[in-house]
């Protein structure tokens, strides 16, 4: 959408991507393009992928007081490329499988009043955040920006049917539309599927219909309390909590194979990376099961600790 946003506005130079280092923004060749080049599993594929630019991860956490310099680099590269630059792609406040980070809103009020500023359009990927995962319905609002483009999967059926949206603005549908192409020029064979555009409706329904900020808060609540339990394992580097996620991260990176048999073992399912346990549940989850959760996922990291 950005890039033929961009042809269509006599612009097709603008051909490049920004975005952030430890992003992940899935598997598609388009998409591992802009994940993060080193930390993810995509670098045997380096040599085929298209090359854009990446600006260093956002350093101020979620609740810290914004660190003057952070945006430092993003902006050079700005200011240096916008002309090459279609757009940020981004997943704003919670990078997710590239390292489970929370970082400020600030920092993205920054890039959007920049990116407005140098003519380049914000892509939000809010395919793990949407839909009040971190307590707002979209992370975009802590800053309270809107995106041009934003992208938007798993939640939006409630996980019951595959199914992803990219939404834009008018701007940037109007600019698609009024192009040499008259209209957006790209579409799989199962796009848009009716049976799975009816469970989102209904899902989406469903959550709206119900005071969901109170659950994502009592969730919020419930883990907090729980990861104080992890603070004093030798193994835990640092515990943290947003909305529906909660994160373990541990000193050194856990051995998959290994713990996932330790989890089932106790009736869960949990899939860490690297050194991030992480646990981002489904909404209709009870304290008690999040407690079960939590002191089965405590049983097997303690046990860690032994070896
Ligand atoms: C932020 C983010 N973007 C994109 C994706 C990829 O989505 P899909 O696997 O549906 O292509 C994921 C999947 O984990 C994700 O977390």
């Amino acid at each position: 959408m950005a890039f033929q946003y961009w042809i269509s506005k006599k612009q097709p130079q603008k051909n490049k991507l920004l975005s952030l280092r430890g992003g992940y923004h899935g598997d598609t060749f388009a998409a591992m393009s802009v994940c993060d080049p080193q930390n993810g599993m995509h670098h045997i594929f380096n040599q085929v992928l298209p090359e854009h630019y990446f600006a260093p991860k956002p350093q101020t956490a979620f609740d810290q007081p914004f660190k003057k310099g952070d945006i430092a680099e993003f902006k050079a590269i700005l200011e240096a490329h916008h002309q090459q630059i279609a757009a940020v792609i981004l997943e704003p406040i919670v990078q997710g499988a590239g390292g489970m980070h929370f970082y400020s809103p600030d920092y993205l009020r920054q890039v959007r009043a920049l990116c407005s500023e140098h003519n380049i359009l914000l892509i939000a990927d809010e395919i793990a955040t949407g839909f009040g995962r971190t307590g707002k319905l979209f992370a975009c609002e802590w800053a309270e920006i809107s995106p041009d483009i934003i992208c938007l999967g798993k939640s939006l059926t409630g996980g019951y049917m595959t199914l992803a949206a990219t939404l834009c603005s008018d701007e940037v549908s109007q600019g698609i539309c009024e192009g040499e192409a008259g209209c957006f020029m790209h579409g799989p064979t199962f796009m848009g599927n009716p049976l799975a555009c009816s469970v989102a409706n209904a899902s989406i329904d469903l959550l709206l219909s119900q005071d969901w900020q109170a659950n994502v808060k009592r969730i919020e609540a419930t883990f907090s309390a729980e990861l104080e339990a992890f603070k004093p394992l030798e193994s835990v580097a640092t515990t943290r909590c947003m909305g529906a996620i909660a994160v373990i991260e541990m000193k050194q990176a856990v051995n998959l194979a290994e713990i996932q048999k330790k989890f089932v073992a106790q009736g869960l399912w949990v899939r860490p990376f690297g050194k991030l346990v992480y646990l981002m549940p489904p909404f209709i989850i009870t304290d008690k099961q999040i407690k079960k959760l939590m002191k089965g996922v405590y049983e097997v990291l303690s046990e860690l600790q032994e070896i």
